[in-house]
């Protein structure tokens, strides 16, 4: 049916544009990729989600066959193989030796190579803790001096605690002024099992609707016991307030799941607006701070610091892994909760708690932000320099930073690239000696590939301004690409197929 009137649509709008000759021209090309439509929308209506349909998109524009009701991990097996075989599959790669300024980088494809040098210019460790070595010392010594091995007992209840832990919970807990801190062996299991733990039958939940997989995950489990469910759109208050106005009566207690900054996305949450929404229609605020921890505010304290709200959200939830430069989760709250959490989240009452080396090097990062609050500001120059290093880039090659001031990341989009060019552009810059991360769909929408960028502290301004340059060069080296994009021919018509 969508055959029969696209190319009606389409001839009839020529024939009133026939005299603006660009019109027409796009119009002719999007009615030559009808093909590419119709496969599409074929494509829609057998694929599983959003993943699936990237994925079989990305089979169409490398001209690999799809098979009769093929399954969303055959679909991925032969994108891999396709993009291993083309040398442009920016994922999965090795890194080793951490603590250098460059990383040793080796890419699937080059594993009987010499590994490459790279600087990271998608670290998570903001702060770059992670190369510390005076902390790694530390960790090193007080793993020996108090005899602890890398294990532990299992889960906490049977397994019991170490002095360590403790230490990292209650410095934790003062550092976000909360009464108590629950830590997990990571950010994902504290995420999931926080929503997975409070949330009952009874209850609503309203989540933005780019928060992370994990606390995803966390709803889904709440969902499927019979708690209620409304995503609002992205950063859109007004549509969060017209939702608490028509469902909010529909539960018991409500809950509003936000991120302080969405890590594909590099914008921040309003807290004291949410707060505000949440006061009026009795709602509890569940705040991820995972990439807020160590970043945001004065003191690294994160969003409640840097808007002026301490105290706004009922519960903290994050990760160690970024800021902090360890390896865990966190749950910040009150006591009652926390004595709840011990027995009702899953993640650690059925699962072993951080590692012993993780703890004291949480501990230890906390520590060294309350001494030396200039790490804070420090990151956020370095991360200021490399924004204004990019700047030019957004109008040269048709690129969008997104960022708040005073992010920790940066989302460099390239609206309506071609996802093989996107792809291309980060395994060139490898090679070129700059590791950075490709994001594509599902975790970004489907015509908004990017690079997660990010200038840990420490990186110097001549780092930046050299990968900068190779970014730009690499820009229009791979121009050719676009040649070939049929996204963004079709891209506007993707909505008539459901994407
Ligand atoms: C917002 C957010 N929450 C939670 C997590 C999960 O953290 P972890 O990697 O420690 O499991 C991440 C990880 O990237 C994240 O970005």
């Amino acid at each position: 049916m969508l055959f029969v009137w696209v190319p009606l649509v389409f001839s009839s709008i020529s024939f009133l544009f026939l005299f603006n000759s660009d019109v027409f021209n796009m119009l002719t090309r999007i009615y030559n990729n009808r093909d590419f439509l119709r496969k599409a929308y074929g494509i829609n209506k057998s694929s599983v989600n959003l993943n699936h349909t990237f994925l079989l998109i990305q089979k169409l524009t490398n001209n690999s066959p799809i098979k009769e009701g093929e399954m969303l991990w055959e679909t991925y097996r032969d994108c891999r193989k396709a993009c291993l075989e083309k040398d442009k599959w920016p994922y999965l790669m090795k890194l080793d030796n951490t603590i250098n300024s460059e990383l040793d980088v080796q890419m699937e494809n080059d594993q009987n190579s010499e590994s490459q040098k790279c600087l990271n210019f998608s670290s998570y460790s903001y702060l770059n803790g992670i190369r510390d070595e005076s902390l790694r010392s530390f960790v090193f010594e007080e793993m020996k001096d108090g005899g602890y091995h890398f294990g532990n007992h299992g889960p906490r209840m049977l397994g019991g605690n170490n002095k360590w832990l403790c230490k990292l919970e209650t410095k934790l807990a003062s550092f976000l002024n909360r009464e108590k801190a629950l830590c997990f062996s990571s950010g994902f299991l504290a995420c999931k099992s926080a929503i997975q733990a409070v949330s009952s039958p009874k209850d609503i939940i309203f989540a933005d609707g780019k928060v992370h997989e994990s606390l995803r995950d966390g709803i889904r489990v709440a969902k499927s016991r019979g708690t209620y469910v409304k995503y609002f759109r992205h950063n859109d208050f007004d549509h969060l307030y017209s939702l608490l106005k028509k469902h909010r009566q529909t539960g018991q207690n409500a809950y509003i799941i936000i991120e302080s900054v969405y890590s594909m996305d590099g914008d921040f949450t309003n807290l004291p607006l949410v707060k505000k929404y949440a006061d009026e229609y009795e709602c509890r605020i569940i705040l991820d701070e995972a990439h807020g921890i160590g970043t945001l505010g004065e003191t690294g304290r994160g969003i409640e610091e840097l808007q002026n709200c301490v105290g706004a959200a009922w519960m903290i939830v994050g990760s160690l892994t970024k800021s902090l430069s360890s390896v865990g989760g966190f749950i910040a709250c009150d006591t009652i909760m926390y004595d709840f959490c011990h027995f009702f989240a899953t993640g650690t009452m059925f699962s072993a708690p951080m590692s012993v080396p993780n703890a004291i090097m949480a501990y230890k990062m906390i520590d060294v932000i309350e001494m030396n609050p200039q790490w804070v500001q420090e990151t956020r120059d370095t991360m200021q320099l490399l924004k204004t290093y990019l700047l030019p880039l957004q109008k040269k090659h048709g690129a969008t930073i997104q960022s708040d001031p005073g992010s920790p990341l940066v989302a460099f989009i390239l609206k309506d690239f071609s996802i093989d060019r996107v792809l291309s552009l980060s395994v060139i810059m490898k090679r070129k000696g700059f590791y950075v991360a490709t994001v594509c769909a599902p975790a970004c929408e489907i015509r908004a590939p990017r690079l997660r960028l990010t200038a840990p502290r420490g990186m110097t301004e001549q780092n930046i301004k050299d990968f900068v340059r190779h970014l730009d060069e690499t820009l229009t080296e791979t121009i050719h690409f676009e040649q070939e994009n049929i996204m963004k021919e079709i891209g506007d018509l993707l909505p008539l197929i459901g994407l």
